[in-house]
């Protein structure tokens, strides 16, 4: 399974993104986990990268698709791979059809979940993400057994600093104008499959999973 999962700041991508991969047996990529990680670690990538996130724009397409080529560079990928957050413009979504191309290794599916702004804000203000691991956690939907600590890993949980109200705004407006484009591409040629985002997290697995046959 090569898929893409795709849909606005806050849509469930990495909380789904974790189930998925897990079923299909195939790696998550974030590209915005992979940032984090690179912030954490204060290696140049971050560095450059830091700016642009904290304001909510895209980092410049010239290193998230030098990074994301290099990831799809790893053996890891032989059987399949789950994109989250990547593309998020025309470019990058011409550049991997490019990669993949080259690789012979064509898309199976886009999958979209769809979700409206008012259910997202509430999604945004309450998560916490895990340094360890990067998983997310809700404070009211999706509680951690113990308050602050993660579930899975045990490392601590954190508000993400691009979580705060004015940059959900901005990042919202990125994917309507930026994103958005790329869904309606992806649809007209037959790859699109959409889902609601709303409801149980294991419920919209399982729509997720029928969708994608
Ligand atoms: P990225 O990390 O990709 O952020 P995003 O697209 O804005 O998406 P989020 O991670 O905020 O939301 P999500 O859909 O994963 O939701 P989640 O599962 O956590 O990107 C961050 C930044 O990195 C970008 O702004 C940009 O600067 C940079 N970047 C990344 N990729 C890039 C690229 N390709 N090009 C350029 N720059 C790039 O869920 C949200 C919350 O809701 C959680 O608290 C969760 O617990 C809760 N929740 C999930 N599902 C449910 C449910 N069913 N019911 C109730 N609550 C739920
Ligand atoms: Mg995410
Ligand atoms: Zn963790």
């Amino acid at each position: 399974m090569r898929l893409i999962l795709v849909g606005p700041p806050g849509a469930g991508k990495g909380t789904q993104a974790v189930h998925l991969a897990a079923h299909y047996k195939i790696p998550h990529i974030s590209t915005g986990d992979i940032f984090r990680a690179n912030l954490k670690n204060g290696t140049e990538l971050g560095k450059q990268a830091q700016s642009f996130m904290d304001r909510g724009e895209l980092v410049p397409d010239s290193v998230t698709n030098e990074m994301v080529r290099d990831r799809l560079g790893n053996t890891d990928v032989a059987n399949g791979f789950l994109l989250d957050g990547f593309p998020r413009n025309t470019n990058q979504a011409q550049v991997l059809d490019q990669i993949l191309a080259e690789k012979k290794m064509p898309l199976d599916a886009v999958l979209e979940l769809k979700i409206d702004n008012a259910e997202i804000v509430k999604r945004l203000s309450g998560r916490r993400t895990c340094r360890g691991c990067g998983v997310s956690s809700h404070v009211e939907f999706e509680k951690p057994k113990v308050a602050g600590v993660c579930d899975k890993c045990q490392g601590e949980l954190y508000q993400r600093e691009d979580d705060k109200e004015e940059v959900v705004t901005r990042r919202l407006v990125i994917y309507t104008e930026q994103t958005a484009p790329i869904v309606e591409f992806y649809k007209s040629i037959g790859l699109l499959k959409i889902i609601s985002a709303l409801g149980d997290v294991s419920e919209i697995t399982k729509k997720a999973i029928s969708a994608l046959g």
